[in-house]
């Protein structure tokens, strides 16, 4: 299987986000990134329900949300029925993370939970049978644009023993400062989805750009 991108919608221009999601329907990207901040989580806010159910109304690729909020298990229903099909909240968010992930398996997503870049991968151990991906931070969440953390390698290499073991169909996708020059370290080490913000919508051609990801081995 070759490795799938989601563009993060959180580097696109708001003010022409119909173009953008446009953009995306035509070019070969696989999910769309939709990332969700509470500046309690992360110091910085993003969007909420009504950008999102706008953007599902004409996305013709499932929205992949990441939620980078506090107690998650507030807002799981709501993120579904907004357009989400594949739903991750972080590990370092939830107190109850198996009650949290039957929630979402449950109101009907695909389930993920994410890790910070801080957070070992270890503490999956319980959890991996129940997941369908695991999303490892490569920044600390909060922003676009920021620097790919080498350690990050060593920790898709340790998921990815984790997974192989435990739960084969589990998909390990990769978050934060991934571009056309890290790919492919990143997707040897044993990334199965890439997440790009800066890498795809700062290019001088997004769907080339998301094609230049998606053909890098
Ligand atoms: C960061 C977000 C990322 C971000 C990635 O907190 O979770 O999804 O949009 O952007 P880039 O690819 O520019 O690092
Ligand atoms: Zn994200």
């Amino acid at each position: 299987m070759s490795v799938l991108i989601a563009p993060s919608i959180l580097s696109a221009d708001f003010l022409r986000l119909e173009k953008d999601i446009e953009m995306l329907n035509n070019s070969e990207a696989d999910w769309i990134h939709v990332d969700v901040m509470d500046g309690v989580f992360v110091p910085n806010i993003s969007f909420g329900f009504p950008v999102i159910e706008a953007v599902a109304a004409i996305a013709k690729k499932p929205l992949d949300v990441h939620l980078m909020i506090s107690q998650p298990e507030r807002y799981i229903e709501r993120f579904v029925k907004a357009g989400a099909q594949y739903l991750s909240f972080h590990y370092e968010g939830s107190i109850h993370l198996n009650r949290t992930i039957q929630q979402v398996k449950e109101a009907g997503a695909k389930c993920g939970v994410v890790l910070n870049p801080h957070t070992s991968v270890g503490v999956l151990l319980d959890s991996m049978a129940d997941l369908d991906f695991v999303l490892l931070m490569s920044v600390n969440p909060g922003y676009g644009g920021q620097k790919f953390i080498p350690n990050s390698l060593r920790k898709i290499e340790a998921l990815r023993k984790l997974r192989d073991a435990l739960n084969p169909d589990c998909l390990i996708e990769v978050d934060g400062g991934v571009n056309e020059e890290n790919a492919a370290d990143i997707i040897s080490a044993g990334a199965d989805v890439l997440v790009a913000g800066n890498a795809v919508f700062k290019a001088a051609n997004p769907a080339q750009a998301i094609k230049n990801l998606k053909t890098i081995v």
